[in-house]
């Protein structure tokens, strides 16, 4: 029973609980205008504490699609957060007005935090270099609509998989399943978090390896995970400059790999991908980006117990 939950990072679902998602997911996929009016009279509040375009749009687009409505806020400076008020006592204010929150925050844990002040869902659609679950839904979503499985797939993650919140919560998805393998993409100096390696891979015996080099690895990739280096996390701008461009997929890259390999990216997209590989039938970022929608849409109405008959 999803009625009335958080969704705060990958694991807080059952395997049987996501199952249920994408199943509606690919049922209002099938015919959006019979979901039109199920959410009528909701209200979603967004408090986006850091930018966003696809999130907060989908989320946007999802319940207005829904027959429900939204309100919020992009930037922090806009908030009453700007006078110094407490995320506890900004949740409990909007919890008052709206009946979902979708929360976006530069500090990591700020929506766990969040959360604890809530009674009426939240969900957490970024935080800082930590989780970003409703981005996994969507990887799973284009994962499951492509590959119709999600087990025994090599996944290659290329770029910033240490500042990278959607690498971290997509290892931690895919590692429930079984026989997949990673490939760790990544500069020296960008790899994965230890707490990622050791409580997720090796805690779980997943098989991965870690390279440098794109094309050490692509030839093997079920699926390829592309990031752009996350200039806002970085310390200093020398070394995003040094880092920024270390990995770039082209036309020439894309001959190495599989027939049936697809590339995935979150977007937005800086240099990483060439415009060239846009045209590839295995580049499905923009249809991935368009999944999301649906899948936000399938998420909010199980939070908010609504079927197919409206919310219950
Ligand atoms: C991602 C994010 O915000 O972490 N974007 C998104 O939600 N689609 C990836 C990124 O910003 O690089």
């Amino acid at each position: 029973m999803l009625k009335g939950k958080h969704l705060l990072e990958p694991m807080d679902f059952s395997v049987e609980e996501l199952d249920e998602i994408f199943d509606l997911a690919e049922r209002i996929i099938e015919d959006p205008q019979k979901y039109k009016h199920v959410c009528d009279g909701k209200l979603l509040a967004t408090l986006f504490f850091e930018p966003s375009t696809r999130t907060r749009l989908s989320f946007e687009a999802a319940m207005l699609r829904l027959g429900g409505q939204v309100l919020g806020f992009s930037e922090a400076s806009s908030s009453s957060i700007a006078k110094g008020e407490s995320i506890a006592d900004t949740v409990r204010t909007v919890a008052a007005y709206a009946d979902i929150i979708v929360m976006r925050h530069p500090k990591e844990g700020a929506p766990r935090i969040g959360s604890g002040f809530s009674d009426i869902p939240l969900v957490n659609a970024g935080d800082g270099g930590h989780q970003h679950p409703t981005q996994t839904l969507t990887d799973l979503l284009t994962i499951r609509y492509t590959k119709q499985s999600f087990n025994n797939l090599t996944i290659g993650v290329c770029g910033d998989l240490k500042f990278g919140r959607t690498v971290h919560s997509l290892i931690k998805a895919m590692s429930r399943y079984p026989g997949n393998r990673f490939c760790l993409i990544s500069p020296e100096e960008l790899v994965i978090p230890e707490y990622v390696r050791k409580e997720v891979l090796q805690k779980n015996n997943i098989t991965f390896r870690e390279v440098r080099r794109l094309e050490d690895a692509i030839a093997d990739l079920d699926v390829l995970y592309m990031t752009r280096v996350q200039r806002e996390r970085f310390f200093n701008e020398e070394d995003y400059i040094r880092l920024k461009d270390s990995y770039i997929l082209d036309a020439d890259k894309m001959k190495l790999a599989k027939e049936d390999m697809i590339v995935l990216h979150p977007l937005p997209r800086v240099n990483e991908i060439a415009v060239e590989v846009d045209q590839d039938s295995r580049a499905l970022y923009f249809k991935q980006a368009r999944y999301g929608m649906y899948v936000r849409m399938a998420l909010m109405m199980k939070l908010l117990g609504a079927d197919e008959g409206g919310v219950n």
